[in-house]
């Protein structure tokens, strides 16, 4: 067994219909690969449809589930409303909703317009809100129960980051609307939580946060004190355990799955991991000379 294992058992996720926005590509995709294995039906939905039709093809034939493509923008209410209505016809329910899709490229903030800011914030931030809307009022109205909503962060979204200010400050409004949202609706059945991933390299997110050279000058696997970048089954794994019923007592968590890099940048001494065993000898010693001084 290593951690590219699959996790849970056959059938886990039997008889559940989820919806995966941007499932068609990245980590979306590896995330509905495993709850097709798992026995969930999937619905992917982006802006591109023939890139999910694609994708659902590939993944039917490969897991034997079933992965409905829809077409629609996060951004824009009555499209995700379309989308909404298009999953109760096929599967008759929904009983996850996985808010996955988003938008990022790294900039300096000065040389955003009004626009760029935007359209981040239009997709992660506003996306997530309008999907949270339609599917748990829905929820509400129907009273159906066991429900939960899985959103995908990232764990700049407590600390911030430079070069990437829209999606910092969507991203961090997600996970205050995760927990906000895991108290205020829980009466309803429903449980939130969040993923906050390091680094999972996929072509959509490196295009945009590691193009050129970037990817040779700063080796992201080196920030890491595992000192590895993560792989999409890791993911998978922990995903489908949060819309599981093996976690039905977790309500309002956000699950960082980064090696400790957050926590490696915080920490005030972490930068001695550089120091070698000789220098420590020298150091230790210099520490205790001052002790009866
Ligand atoms: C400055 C830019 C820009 C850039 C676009 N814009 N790229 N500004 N630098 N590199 C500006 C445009 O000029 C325009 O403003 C505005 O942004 C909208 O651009 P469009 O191209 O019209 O937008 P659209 O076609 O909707 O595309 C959205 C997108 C694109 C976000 C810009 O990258 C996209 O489709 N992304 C989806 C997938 C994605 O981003 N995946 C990565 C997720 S990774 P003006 O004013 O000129 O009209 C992630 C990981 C986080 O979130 C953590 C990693 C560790
Ligand atoms: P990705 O493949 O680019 O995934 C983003 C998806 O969002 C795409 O499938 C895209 O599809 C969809 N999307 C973008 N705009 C949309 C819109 N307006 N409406 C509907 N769908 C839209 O990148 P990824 O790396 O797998 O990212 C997946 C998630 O993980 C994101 O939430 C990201 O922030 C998060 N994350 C990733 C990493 C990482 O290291 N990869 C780290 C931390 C967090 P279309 O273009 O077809 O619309």
């Amino acid at each position: 067994m290593n951690h590219t294992n699959k996790m849970l058992r056959d059938c886990a996720l039997k008889g559940k219909t989820i919806v995966v926005t941007g499932g068609g590509s990245g980590l979306g995709k590896a995330m509905t690969r495993y709850f097709l294995e798992l026995g969930a039906n999937v619905a992917i939905t982006s802006r591109d449809l023939e890139k999910l039709k694609d994708t659902a093809l590939e993944l039917e034939a490969e897991t034997g589930g079933m992965c409905l493509p829809i077409q629609c923008d996060v951004r824009e209410f009555h499209e995700v409303e379309a989308m909404h209505e298009a999953v109760i016809k096929k599967f008759g329910k929904v009983d996850v909703l996985l808010n996955n899709a988003a938008g990022n490229f790294i900039s300096p903030t000065e040389r955003l317009s009004p626009r760029a800011f935007d359209v981040i914030i239009d997709i992660v931030l506003k996306g997530t809100k309008n999907c949270i809307l339609a599917f748990g009022k829905h929820w509400i109205d129907t009273k159906q129960t066991n429900t939960s909503v899985l959103n995908i962060v990232t764990t700049y979204s407590w600390t911030g980051s430079g070069y990437v200010v829209p999606s910092a400050a969507a991203k961090a409004g997600v996970l205050a609307m995760t927990r906000s949202l895991a108290v205020e609706w829980a009466k309803y059945g429903m449980r939130f939580n969040a993923i906050a991933p390091g680094p999972f390299p996929t072509k959509g997110a490196w295009d945009r946060l590691m193009p050129g050279d970037l990817q040779e000058k700063f080796d992201m696997a080196k920030k890491v004190p595992l000192n590895r970048v993560g792989e999409h089954q890791e993911l998978a794994n922990l995903a489908a355990y949060l819309v599981s019923d093996f976690s039905a007592y977790m309500n309002g968590e956000v699950v960082t799955l980064d090696g400790g890099e957050w926590l490696k940048g915080a920490g005030e001494f972490n930068m001695l991991s550089e120091v070698t065993e000789n220098q420590w000898d020298d150091l230790e010693k210099m520490i205790r000379a001052k002790k009866n001084k």
